[in-house]
């Protein structure tokens, strides 16, 4: 029941209809009893500055951010949480007493897959393919985490500016090389951990991969980031190669469940949010549904 003592919150994004950040934040609201509620609001550019000012007015407590704003919102806000500040992306906001707050919940909801499947990045030799907004807060999560990293991209140029983007900030090497058969099959020749940001594989290229069947193995662990199909066929392929693999939408959940606990200082309930997530992904694909990667 919404009463006068409801919170509310919200996700801004343009458009904004395919987020599942409501669905599965009021479901982990009610499982834990909060008087709390997420709505959606589409928020063209042009109108970002007024909305933020209407969060601070209206006192709504936090809102997940989307694309296009994930960047240009930073301005608007109070604070920065160091790790945002670092990636320059900002998808979740807090509000305290007027005091605005941006976080990013996109690289430590990496990690977080990573580690709840046993996975210690730490000292080992990651490949990341692709060099866009994914791929910045990936890159920056596991180099600070202190994992090898290389990046692979199409477009050489865009590697090389976010290696020196992430070596610059965390004064640690970072390889960037052009995404081709021979850099994979040599890189991945002593990899322990393969990360797809690319947007290769994405429905409705669903038969599409970035890297061949050939050059995987059962010694690696490959994660794509890619959430639509669920499971994409180079997560397929990887499987089949014997090699543990992990998707996308567990990524997503544990975003979500990072931005959950910023706002309420509470233990998110992940089972119930990732039952959630799968559960909003199936209903959109059997939409239409062709968007990706971190976007709650
Ligand atoms: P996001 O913010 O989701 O990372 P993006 O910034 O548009 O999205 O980045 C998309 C990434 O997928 C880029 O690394 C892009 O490579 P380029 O920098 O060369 O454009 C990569 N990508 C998209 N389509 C690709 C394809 N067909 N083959 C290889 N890489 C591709």
């Amino acid at each position: 029941m919404i009463s006068g003592r409801t919170r509310i919150f919200g996700v801004i994004g343009d458009p904004v209809e395919h987020v599942m950040a409501p669905a599965i934040n009021n479901a982990a609201f009610r499982k834990l009893g909060l008087d709390f509620l997420q709505v959606p609001f589409r928020v063209k550019k042009e109108d970002l500055g007024k909305a933020i000012e209407g969060m601070r007015a209206l006192n709504i407590r936090g809102i997940n951010v989307t694309i296009p704003h994930k960047v240009a919102v930073m301005p608007f806000l109070n604070e920065l949480d160091p790790l945002a500040e670092r990636i320059g992306a900002v998808n979740t906001i807090a509000n305290d007493g007027g005091v605005l707050t941006g976080y990013n919940t996109d690289a430590p909801g990496f990690l977080q897959a990573l580690l709840g499947e046993g996975i210690e990045p730490k000292g080992r030799n990651v490949v990341i393919l692709g060099a866009g907004g994914a791929s910045r807060a990936v890159s920056f999560i596991l180099a600070e985490r202190g994992s090898n990293v290389v990046i692979l991209n199409r477009t050489l140029e865009r590697a090389k500016e976010l290696a020196d983007v992430v070596s610059g900030a965390l004064r640690k090497e970072i390889r960037a090389l052009k995404l081709d058969r021979e850099n994979l099959a040599r890189e991945l020749g002593g990899a322990h951990i393969l990360v797809n940001t690319t947007s290769v594989g994405m429905s409705p290229n669903i038969n599409e991969t970035p890297v061949s069947a050939d050059l995987l193995k059962s010694k690696l662990v490959v994660f794509d980031i890619v959430i639509n199909p669920i499971k994409t066929r180079l997560l397929g392929e990887a499987e089949v190669a014997g090699a543990q693999t992990i998707r996308g939408v567990d990524m997503l959940v544990w975003q979500g469940v990072v931005a959950f606990e910023i706002w309420t200082g509470l233990k998110a309930p992940y089972e119930l949010m990732k039952e959630e997530v799968v559960k909003a992904l199936e209903e959109q694909s059997a939409v239409n549904g062709q968007h990706r990667s971190a976007r709650l």
